[in-house]
């Protein structure tokens, strides 16, 4: 992949200026920093030979402004949100797939772990990401003995910087016993979602997923895969997930902006189905894949051109 500008420096934006990402720096008593009071978001701009398309990006400053205001921060608008993503895109010319990172963060100084009274930052810039996990080949996941955070904690729905620590810790554990993947549990032991993915499961024909009161981000991958599925024919079902079914599920596949579709292999070294890519998997990963790259007419509204 390449960019008109080497990203390391690639220009990125930062309460009201524009510099290069290496001088986008924020003192060490910030807030967010000390406490973990941000929300962001992870958008992706798939490069079709001739401009970047950024994927559901007003989809994605909507649930940023959502979730900002549930932390009780004060986020620009989203006209403004979108408007700036488009500008760090057309800064940097780039001609590859890009991720975005925005980011609302609490941005004062002051000492204590309090939401109110405090100045907010916005920041936004971006990086070249290709395959977050590998597409192609299964992943081999675990159940996390790590519990996902219930909502009445660190809302997980809320994307809040700090309640990423929970995610680390469950894929830390995972890569360091050989797998690629955790699966949480939430506290009615229930299957949850990934570190930074939702989980879909295919029993009988139907593909099933926790519902939305299940302690997961709700996933904008997640809704978008639901409605292919519909469109394609394949039964959905939105419902609490018992652990056991993930052993005995015909299919499993992870959804996420990051991940994309990514197929699951074996789920505590039991294997998942036949072993391979299944057949209902492969339809939505393609179905996907031709969505995003603007290969579908159907989904043009998906996209916006850069
Ligand atoms: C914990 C978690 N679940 C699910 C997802 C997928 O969400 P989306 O499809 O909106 O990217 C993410 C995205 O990063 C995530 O961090």
């Amino acid at each position: 992949m390449s960019t008109a500008a080497p990203v390391n420096s690639s220009l990125a934006y930062l309460n009201g200026a524009w510099k290069p990402l290496p001088e986008c720096v924020v003192p060490v008593n910030t807030h967010a920093l000390q406490y973990g009071t941000g929300c962001f978001e992870g958008i992706r701009g798939y490069f079709d030979g001739t401009r970047v398309n950024l994927l559901f990006l007003r989809e994605h400053f909507e649930r940023l402004h959502r979730n900002a205001g549930m932390l009780l921060m004060k986020p620009p608008s989203v006209d403004e949100m979108v408007a700036i993503a488009r500008e760090v895109v057309a800064r940097n010319a780039f001609k590859a797939n890009v991720y975005l990172r925005p980011v609302v963060y609490k941005s004062g100084t002051s000492l204590g772990p309090v939401l109110l009274n405090v100045p907010d930052g916005f920041m936004c810039y971006a990086q070249l990401l290709g395959d977050y996990l590998d597409t192609s080949k299964g992943l081999e996941v675990c159940v996390s003995s790590w519990m996902r955070i219930p909502d009445n904690t660190i809302p997980a729905r809320t994307k809040a910087t700090g309640g990423y620590l929970n995610s680390a810790l469950a894929k830390s554990e995972a890569v360091m016993n050989g797998y690629d993947e955790a699966i949480f549990l939430n506290s009615r032991d229930q299957v949850c979602e990934g570190s930074a993915e939702n989980i879909f499961i295919i029993r009988e024909g139907t593909l099933h997923t926790p519902d939305r009161t299940a302690d997961i981000l709700e996933g904008i991958t997640r809704k978008a895969i639901l409605s292919l599925a519909k469109d394609l024919g394949i039964p959905t079902v939105e419902r609490a997930i018992a652990r056991t079914e993930l052993y005995l599920a015909d299919e499993i596949f992870l959804v996420g902006t990051g991940c994309q579709v990514s197929w699951v292999k074996t789920v505590d070294r039991r294997v998942v189905g036949t072993g391979a890519r299944g057949a209902l998997t492969t339809r939505i990963q393609q179905a996907y894949e031709d969505a995003v790259y603007g290969r579908n007419p159907a989904y043009g509204s998906w996209l916006m051109p850069v």
